[in-house]
C-alpha cells in the first residue's frame, strides 16, 4: 500500500482526489489542506512527512488569485515558490516521489502554435512568475518529480469560468467574452485521473526530474468556451465576442496558450479527453 500525500484536498484539484479515491483501494491517500499542513511552514511539513513517510506527494496547494497576486506579491511567493521548495526538502529527506502542478500562466502567449516543454518562459505576471520559481524548486533539485503544466482548469466545485458563466447566463440576456485570448480548458476530473494513472506507471518515471503538460484536447477561445457552457446549460444568454482590451484586468493573460501535450500521452501512453466531452459531463454533473 503507497502512502500518497493530496496538498490543497478542498481546491478544485484536490478536490476531484478525494471523489476517486475510492476507486484506488491500493493508495493509502492523506489529504491536507493548509489547516492540516500549510506548505509554507517548514516545520509542519517536515513534521507532516515524519507521520505519514509519503510514497508520493501530489501537490494541488496553491495561490491561485491570478490577478490578487498583484498586491499579494508575498503571500503567492510563500504558497507557489517557498512552500514548493519546502515539499521538495520533505521528499529529499524522505526519499518521496513529486507531482508539482503548474501553469500556462508562465508563457507570455507571444506563439501561435501551441508550447512545448522546450518554448521559453516569459511571465507577465505575479501568479506567473512564482509559478515558474515553484517549477524551477522541483526541477533544479535531485529528487524524483514530475511537474504538470495545465491550464484553464474549471471543476464541479470552487470558483471558475464553467460555474461564473453559468451563474451570468442564468441572470442575464448578454454578456461579453474575449475572443483574442486561446487556449485549452481542463476539467479537473480527468486531469486528477491522469495524474493517478502516471502515479502508477513508476517504470516510466525518469530518475530525477522532467516537466511535462496536460490540459483537455482542442483549442478555443474563451468566447467559444463560453457559448459552449450556455449551450450545454440549456441557456439562451447571448455570448458576444469582445476583445481583452475591452475587458481590463490588473495582470495581462497570454492571448496564447495552448499546451503541446504530445511528450505527455507518447511517455505515459495516456489518452485525454476532447474538450467538449468533458465539458458537458461537468454541466451534466452540476445540472444534478
Ligand atoms: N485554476 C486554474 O485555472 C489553473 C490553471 C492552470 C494551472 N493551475 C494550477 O493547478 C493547480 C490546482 O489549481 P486549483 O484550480 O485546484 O486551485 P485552487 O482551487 O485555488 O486550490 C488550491 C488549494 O490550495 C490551498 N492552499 C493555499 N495556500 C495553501 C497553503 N499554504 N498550504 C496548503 N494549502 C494551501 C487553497 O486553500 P484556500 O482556498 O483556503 O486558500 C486551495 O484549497 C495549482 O497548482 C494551480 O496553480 C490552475
Amino acid at each position: 500500500m503507497k502512502n500518497i500525500v493530496v496538498t490543497g484536498k478542498d481546491g478544485q484539484l484536490g478536490s476531484e482526489f478525494q471523489a476517486l479515491a475510492a476507486h484506488f483501494p491500493e493508495m493509502n491517500f492523506h489529504f491536507s489542506d493548509y489547516k492540516e499542513l500549510d506548505i509554507t511552514n517548514v516545520d509542519a511539513v517536515f513534521g507532516y512527512f515524519e507521520e505519514v513517510q509519503p510514497d508520493l506527494v501530489i501537490n494541488c496547494a496553491a495561490y491561485t488569485a491570478v490577478d490578487k497576486a498583484e498586491e499579494d506579491a508575498d503571500k503567492a511567493e510563500a504558497v507557489n515558490a517557498t512552500g514548493v521548495k519546502h515539499l521538495v526538502e520533505g521528499c529529499e529527506k524522505f526519499g518521496s516521489r513529486l507531482i508539482h502542478i503548474s501553469t500556462d500562466y508562465v508563457f507570455d502567449g507571444s506563439k501561435n502554435v501551441p508550447y512545448t516543454e522546450e518554448d521559453a518562459v516569459q511571465p507577465l505576471g505575479m501568479y506567473g512568475e512564482t509559478k515558474r520559481a515553484g517549477e524551477l524548486a522541483v526541477l533544479d533539485s535531485k529528487i524524483q518529480a514530475l511537474v504538470l503544466r495545465t491550464s484553464w482548469v474549471y471543476s464541479s466545485s470552487g470558483n471558475n469560468f464553467v460555474k461564473t458563466m453559468l451563474r451570468l447566463g442564468a441572470e442575464r440576456e448578454a454578456l461579453g467574452v474575449v475572443y483574442d485570448q486561446a487556449g485549452s480548458p481542463t476539467y479537473a476530473r480527468d486531469l486528477a485521473v491522469a495524474i493517478l494513472e502516471i502515479a502508477q506507471k513508476e517504470e516510466k518515471w525518469p530518475d530525477t526530474t522532467a516537466l511535462y503538460h496536460f490540459s483537455n484536447e482542442g483549442a478555443i477561445s474563451w468566447f467559444d468556451f463560453a457559448v459552449a457552457i450556455m449551450e450545454e446549460g440549456g441557456l439562451s444568454c447571448k455570448v458576444n465576442p469582445i476583445l481583452s482590451a475591452e475587458y481590463p484586468t490588473p495582470t495581462a493573460r497570454p492571448h496564447y496558450s495552448v499546451l503541446d501535450k504530445g511528450a505527455v500521452k507518447k511517455d505515459f501512453g495516456i489518452e485525454i479527453p476532447y474538450w467538449r466531452v468533458s465539458l458537458k459531463e461537468c454541466i451534466t454533473k452540476l445540472i444534478k
